[in-house]
C-alpha cells in the first residue's frame, strides 16, 4: 500500500523550532541592509541552501511560471539571478521583462518576497560572473538546450560529458545565451513566522525618494 498523503500532510508542522524575534520599529531604512542582515543570519542558523530562491515570471499571455535558481548577488542594483536567454524563463522576461523572487528559510521561520522589473546585464557582465563560479556552473551552461525536449538521457550524458571536458579545459569558454539578469525591487517584504501565528509583516515600498516601511496583516 502506498502512502496516505493526507495522513503524512496533517502530521507534519511548521514554525515548530525556536523562532527569533522581529522588532519592525527598528528596522533599517533600506531593505537591501535588512535582506543583508537576515540572510547571513539564516546562513548563521545552518539554513540549507538559503542561497535558492523560487523566481516567478510570466509568459506572453499573463499566466504564471515558477521554478528554482540561486541567488548570484543584491547590492542597489538589484537581485541578480543567471540563467539561459532561450530557456522558457528566459523567452519570459524577454516578452514580460518583471518578476518575483521568494525566499523561505524555515531554521528561522523567515520568508522574503521581492518584486520588480528585470533587465539583462551586457554579455561581457554576463559572462564575467558565469566565469568566476564553479567549473560545475559551467559545464552546465555549456552543456545548453535548457527547456528544449530532450530525447533520451542517453543524449543528455553525451552532451553534459563533452561539457564537462571543455570547461576543464577552457575555463573561459563563452556561453553566448549565458546571461545575468537583475531584478529591481518594487517591493521587498519580509515575514518573521511566530509560534502563536502572530507573525510580523513588513512590507518596504520604493517611493520617489527612498522607501515606505508599512506593516501587512498576516
Ligand atoms: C537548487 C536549484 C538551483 C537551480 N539554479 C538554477 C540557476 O541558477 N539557473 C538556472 O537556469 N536554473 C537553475 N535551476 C534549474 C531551474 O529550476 C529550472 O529547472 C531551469 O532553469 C529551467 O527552467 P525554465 O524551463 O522555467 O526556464 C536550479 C534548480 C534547483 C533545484
Amino acid at each position: 500500500m502506498g502512502t496516505d498523503l493526507h495522513d503524512l500532510l496533517r502530521s507534519l508542522r511548521v514554525w515548530d523550532v525556536e523562532l527569533p524575534a522581529f522588532d519592525p520599529s527598528a528596522a533599517p531604512a533600506d531593505p537591501l541592509a535588512l535582506f543583508t542582515a537576515w540572510f547571513a543570519e539564516a546562513v548563521a542558523a545552518g539554513q540549507v541552501e538559503p542561497h535558492t530562491m523560487s523566481l516567478a515570471t510570466a509568459d506572453e499571455e499573463g499566466l504564471p511560471d515558477v521554478r528554482t535558481v540561486m541567488l548570484h548577488g543584491a547590492d542597489t542594483s538589484g537581485w541578480s539571478f543567471a540563467t539561459h536567454a532561450g530557456s522558457a524563463k528566459g523567452r519570459q522576461l524577454a516578452a514580460r521583462p518583471y518578476a518575483a523572487l521568494g525566499f523561505y528559510w524555515p531554521a528561522q521561520g523567515r520568508q522574503v518576497r521581492v518584486r520588480g522589473p528585470v533587465t539583462a546585464a551586457p554579455s561581457t557582465e554576463s559572462q564575467a560572473d558565469l566565469h568566476a563560479r564553479s567549473t560545475g556552473a559551467l559545464a552546465a551552461a555549456l552543456t545548453g538546450r535548457q527547456s528544449e525536449l530532450l530525447g533520451s538521457l542517453e543524449e543528455l550524458a553525451r552532451a553534459s560529458q563533452s561539457a564537462w571536458e571543455r570547461a576543464q579545459r577552457e575555463p573561459e569558454a563563452p556561453v553566448p545565451s549565458w546571461t545575468l539578469y537583475r531584478l529591481r525591487p518594487e517591493e521587498v517584504e519580509f515575514f518573521q513566522g511566530d509560534a502563536a501565528r502572530r507573525h510580523v509583516r513588513l512590507v518596504y515600498r520604493r517611493t520617489e525618494t527612498g522607501w515606505r516601511k508599512e506593516l501587512l496583516w498576516p
